[in-house]
Parts: C-alpha cells; structure tokens; sequence
C-alpha cells in the first residue's frame, strides 16, 4: 500500500502568489500517482471553511481516502470567531484522525492531532520577555482565539495523543502532527529572522518525548517548519518533515515540480 504524505500547500497564499488557481494542479498530481491512501499534515489555507471545500474536492475529483489534521492556518479565525469551534468542524469531517485513529490494515494505524507549541524549542538565550514581545505580532497569536494559554493547549494535544496511543498498542503507528517535536527540526536565527525566539512557536520537545516513549510509532510526520529534511531513521522510527511551504520562500520553475517534491511515499 503507497500512503501519499504531505504538509504546508498553502493552497491560498501559493494561489495567490502564483495568480492561478493551485487546487486542479494538486488533483492531477494525485491523480497521476495513484497513492492509496493520502495523508495532509495541516495547513492548506487560513480558514476552516476554505480548507474543507479543498479537502472535499480533492477527494471528490481523486476518489481517495484523505486524512487531514489542521495545522494553525486551518484554525486561524476572523472576529469573534473561536478557533475550538474551527478544531471541532476539522474534528467531524470524514478526512479526521483528531481522537478517532485510521486503522489501515491489521498491522498500521494512523494517530495524529495538531499539536501546538510550549516555547520549549527557543533557544534557551531566549527570554520569557523576548519571547513575549514577539509573540504579540506572531500570526497565531493575532488570528487565534482558544480562551487558553499556549501551554495548556499543547497540554490538551499531548493527553488527546497520549490517550490514543495508550489505546493502540498493539499496533505499529504512523503519527501525524502538523507542529515540530524536535529541536533538530528547527533553524536557528540568521540576518532575517530571529528564529532563536520565533522557535518559541514552532512546536514542543514534549510532543517529541511523547513518540519517543512509544517504540511501535514506526513513522513521525511533520511540518510547520518550511524547511525540508531528507528522510531520517533511527532505530525505533522514519522521520518525514519535507512540507511544500511557501513558493514565494523558494526559486521554483512551476509549482508541480515543487507539489512533486514535497510528496514523500510510505510503502507499508
Ligand atoms: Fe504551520
């Protein structure tokens, strides 16, 4: 069985960028390579409403199971809006995973959530107060709204996770999160950005903990980074983090060849 596994279209703002609609091109791509199964690791647009017709045609015109987590831009609200209730509409969509895993075949399942981040993964020259202050201007600070403090969310995907796992083992795992576990996954500050604080909110060492402690997780999937990473394996896992981003943040020909790239097959 071929799983299809991506994260970070941006379908949107690459739509945008590009001055063409992105979606038929994804289609025709997942029609071309025929996966069995298709696996989005969050981040198709900034809005629960835009990413479900996307999910939904896709899987109309493909006729393939998609799973789909949210990454932030997913849950990103307008006004009063309130991000739970964008989480809840990702939750009840057939393509969901949050609290109700995939069960492939006897062997795989599929376990995956969001995730959020704790600041665990700014470099520790990094202050609360550093932190703090640019949170103010930090994307999912402005456009989210989930009447809890960051660490408490991230609490909340841990438990979710955990609870899944707990019920699952005795299965080999594929485990899907939009946010990094690692702090091997994140870049450090360079003449553009300050990454050693933005870090802050890429993601949770505890989320990375939690796959550690579980050594029939067999596959990490990742993104929210848009930095890609050649396939890693240790000898409990495969790590995938090879998310499509931004086109406008690489020199790309078109962007199939870049959709082409960022595709990585799992052959279970
Ligand atoms: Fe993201």
């Amino acid at each position: 069985m071929n799983i299809a596994v991506l994260s970070d279209l941006h379908l949107d703002m690459n739509s945008n960028f590009v001055g063409e609609d992105l979606l038929p091109i994804l289609i025709e791509t997942f029609v071309e390579k025929q996966p069995d199964l298709i696996v989005i690791a969050g981040d198709l647009s900034d809005h629960v409403t835009s990413t479900i017709t996307m999910l939904d045609e896709i899987e109309k015109h493909v006729k393939v199971k998609i799973l789909f987590i949210p990454g932030n831009h997913d849950i990103w609200v307008r006004n009063n809006e309130s991000s739970w209730d964008s989480y809840k509409m990702f939750e009840k969509h057939p393509s969901s995973i949050i609290n109700k895993p995939f069960v492939v075949n006897n062997e795989y399942v599929i376990i995956g959530d969001m995730g959020w981040f704790d600041y665990s993964l700014a470099a520790e020259s990094s202050s609360m107060y550093e932190i703090l202050s640019e949170k103010e201007d930090w994307g999912d600070h402005k456009y989210t709204n989930w009447n809890m403090d960051d660490g408490e969310l991230n609490q909340v995907m841990l438990n979710q996770l955990e609870e899944q796992l707990r019920l699952n083992k005795d299965k080999e795992v594929i485990f899907v999160t939009h946010f990094v576990p690692y702090k091997e996954y994140v870049i450090r500050s360079n003449e553009y950005m300050n990454w050693d604080v933005y870090n802050a909110f890429m993601g949770s060492v505890r989320m990375g903990e939690l796959i550690n402690r579980y050594a029939n997780i067999k596959y990490a999937i990742f993104g929210h980074t848009h930095e890609r990473y050649p396939l890693y394996k240790d000898e409990q896992k495969t790590i995938i983090c090879n998310p499509l981003g931004y086109i406008g943040e690489r020199n790309v020909e078109t962007f199939k060849q870049e959709l082409e790239k960022s595709i990585t097959i799992i052959n279970i």
